[in-house]
């Protein structure tokens, strides 16, 4: 029996059902985000969260299918998020590359498109090919990701479909708090990516006291403490025992003493921010922005599903 957390959803503002808890891929060979989407399915994931730029969705895709098949589900139980590269941005490439997107996922529709990063030449141009995407059918919801108010502002003036949802980095040492209070406001739903908040906050002593209290691990209480902010989340593990511990999250309540401990340890600061990216610093000096490539890509493509 899977985790009452897999079952749960929360309802986008255009009504659809997004799944509050499923699995990141990032980081992940082919191989190994076939290997992870399947063992989450099994184990009761309903949401996998991908990117063209982490250049494995033939592997997602791939896993999709033989989970879907071993498990006896249908395509309608799952959610299935993939974003628009920064290469590919601007109004006819983003329509001409997703057609390539859904190829390696094997997929007909999908149901949450995101505009990865605001590039700030078409980013505009970008939201305008997904919001034809969206009302031709071939995705359910749209948003954007790492979109601060500014951004989102200029999306809502010239769009005329509201971002669903923006996935952010979110997690006790970047809480957003100007910016969620803003997109409550408007009903955009945030997403949190690295909502483990990697090293420093899985060892903090203020989560790992809180941890042994209640007998749970440190990623478990971090997990517990981004659902009782009301984030969306999306831990990523290449490993089964995370894969089913991460989940395991509804069992237990964080007390608003404890919040308060976990929110006293925000930073606000980023990990990765527009800074990082060449379309910021000018290509000459900037860093290029590839897509991952794995040596296992066309293995996946074309391994059929028995
Ligand atoms: N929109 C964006 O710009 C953006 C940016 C980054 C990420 N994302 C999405 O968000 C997802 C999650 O973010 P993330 O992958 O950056 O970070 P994360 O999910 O917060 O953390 C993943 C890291 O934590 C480790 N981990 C997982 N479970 C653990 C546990 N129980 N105890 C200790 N360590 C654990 C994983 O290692 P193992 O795999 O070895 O277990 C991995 O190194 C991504 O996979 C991706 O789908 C989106």
């Amino acid at each position: 029996m899977a985790n009452k957390i897999l079952q749960e959803s929360t309802k986008l503002a255009n009504g659809v059902a997004m799944p509050v808890f499923g699995l990141g891929v990032w980081k992940s060979s082919n191989a190994e985000a076939a290997n992870s989407v399947q063992v989450a399915i099994k184990n009761g994931y309903r949401m996998i969260d991908t990117a063209k730029q982490y250049g494995n969705q033939a592997g997602v895709g791939y896993g999709i299918q033989k989970a879907l098949k071993d498990n006896h589900l249908n395509r309608k139980d799952l959610f299935i998020t993939t974003k628009v590269f920064n290469g590919d941005q601007g109004y006819q490439s983003t329509l001409d590359n997703f057609e390539q997107q859904m190829k390696e996922l094997r997929l007909t529709y999908l149901d949450l498109l995101l505009v990865h990063w605001p590039v700030d030449a078409t980013y505009v141009d970008t939201w305008r090919a997904l919001e034809k995407l969206y009302k031709d059918g071939r995705v359910r919801a749209i948003g954007v990701s790492n979109f601060d108010e500014e951004k989102l502002e200029t999306v809502l003036a010239a769009g005329t479909v509201m971002p669903h949802v923006n996935q952010m980095e979110f997690n006790p040492l970047i809480q957003e708090e100007k910016l969620f209070d803003y997109m409550n406001g408007l009903g955009i739903a945030m997403e949190a990516w690295s909502p483990l908040g990697g090293g420093e906050a899985l060892s903090d002593p203020a989560v790992t006291a809180i941890a042994e209290r209640h007998n749970k691990t440190a990623a478990q209480v971090i997990l517990r403490f981004d659902y009782q902010m009301g984030a969306i989340t999306i831990p990523k593990s290449a490993h089964e025992e995370r894969i089913i511990a991460n989940s395991q999250i509804d069992d237990f309540d964080l007390s608003d003493e404890e919040m308060a401990a976990i929110k006293a340890l925000n930073q606000e600061k980023h990990s990765i921010w527009y800074d990082t990216f060449a379309w910021h610093k000018g290509v000459e000096n900037g860093v290029k922005d590839e897509v991952s490539t794995w040596d296992d890509h066309d293995e996946y493509m074309n391994k059929p599903v028995q």
